[in-house]
């Protein structure tokens, strides 16, 4: 079968002849890959400064935003059956007893390091045509999302954030959940407007919050109408400084970060709010070292009572909460949850996407 495989020692990126996966254990499951979406991961992988192939082989197979339909489940499949539509969870458990966010099912957590990553650290990926993993790490989509749900993936990085925020926020009782009667502290910006931060976007507005959207315009996409037809506003930097922007807002208590761009993001900290949450999502590149107002930023955290987190990866319950969303999404904003999709491009195609840069929102491999 074909896959989409990136070679590191020898630097190439080509779709190869890939041997078909057959179910192995009873709990085993084969799906045909419908859609896998590209991000900036994938073309971080594709450009040779991440990823790692399986041991012993000399390619990874990439892809790990997913969309598969069961064709085979093996004896004691419970979760699945032939015909499901299902997003597959990317990580997987490290192997060490010491590990206890392993050992409890939650990977995304892993403390040693040692975790595998479908199509991203030492397993092949989703940019096939077909796969076989455990049913454990599948989630089973309503067949009417089957145009949007490869963005299930990327919209669990949103969810693992806003339920650690909600976490972290119930250190101030007076905070309800948005949503209920009493709410507050719930101004949120998020800086970005590519598939996750727009993705973020659209789940902070659904969570309650009254959510501005921080990005360069870049490109011809009309950004500011999209992010305002679901309900949010948009902000571009080329037109407002950070100080602007807190000034429009006022006490930001929430920043998602969706960039990986350093500078701007910890400009933005130094205009979060009291009693605020900053989120960092993105993975930089190695850069140049930046100057930062790092005693203005200490003195802010400390006095103003302010939360830092990064976080990576999702649980089952972020990619159920992911799947939940996409369907109130669709429901409240169908065109907008389209629109986030901006091209679908062949398997044979997909070599030269990678390596183009992302042109729109989302490009979503199309295999089957
Ligand atoms: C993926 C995550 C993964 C992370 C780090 C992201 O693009 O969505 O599942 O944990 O990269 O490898
Ligand atoms: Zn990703």
């Amino acid at each position: 079968m074909k896959a989409l495989a990136v070679f590191p020692a020898r630097r190439a990126v080509q779709v190869v002849d890939h041997p078909e996966p057959a179910i192995t254990s009873p709990t085993g499951v084969r799906l045909r890959m419908l859609e896998v979406g590209i991000c900036g991961t994938d073309r971080e992988i594709a450009s040779f400064q991440y990823g790692t192939p399986p041991p012993g082989s000399e390619y990874l197979v990439i892809g790990h935003e997913s969309l598969g339909e069961v064709v085979e489940a093996g004896s004691a499949v419970r979760r699945v059956k032939p015909g499901d539509l299902v997003v597959t969870m990317v990580r997987r458990p490290c192997p060490h007893a010491e590990c206890l966010p392993c050992r409890q099912g939650r990977q995304d957590f892993c403390s040693t390091g040692d975790f595998t990553e479908r199509g991203i650290k030492g397993a092949h990926g989703f940019a096939t045509e077909f796969v076989v993993d455990d049913e454990s790490y599948m989630n089973v989509v309503p067949g009417a999302l089957r145009d949007v749900a490869v963005l299930a993936e990327p919209l669990t990085i949103a969810e693992k954030a806003i339920t650690q925020v909600w976490q972290v926020q119930s250190r101030l009782p007076w905070v309800a959940p948005p949503g209920s009667a009493g709410a507050s502290a719930h101004r949120a910006v998020v800086l970005g407007a590519g598939p996750v931060g727009l993705l973020g976007a659209m789940a902070l507005v659904r969570a309650g919050f009254a959510t501005t959207v921080y990005s360069r315009a870049s490109g011809p996409l009309d950004k500011a109408g999209l992010v305002a037809s679901f309900g949010a506003s948009y902000v571009a930097a080329e037109t407002a400084t950070v100080e602007q922007l807190a000034e429009r807002v006022g006490n930001i208590d929430l920043v998602y970060e969706a960039t990986g761009a350093a500078r701007v993001s910890f400009r933005m900290m130094e205009v979060l709010g009291s009693n605020a949450v900053f989120v960092f999502t993105g993975v930089p590149g190695r850069k140049a070292p930046i100057e930062l107002d790092a005693d203005l930023i200490m003195r802010n955290l400390v006095l103003n009572n302010q939360v830092v987190f990064g976080t990576v990866n999702a649980s089952r319950a972020d990619y159920e909460a992911a799947i939940r969303d996409l369907a109130a999404f669709r429901e409240r904003w169908p065109a907008a949850l389209q629109r986030l999709i901006t091209a679908r491009h062949p398997l044979g195609g997909a070599t030269q996407v990678l390596l183009a840069g992302p042109g729109g929102i989302k490009d979503v491999i199309a295999i089957a």
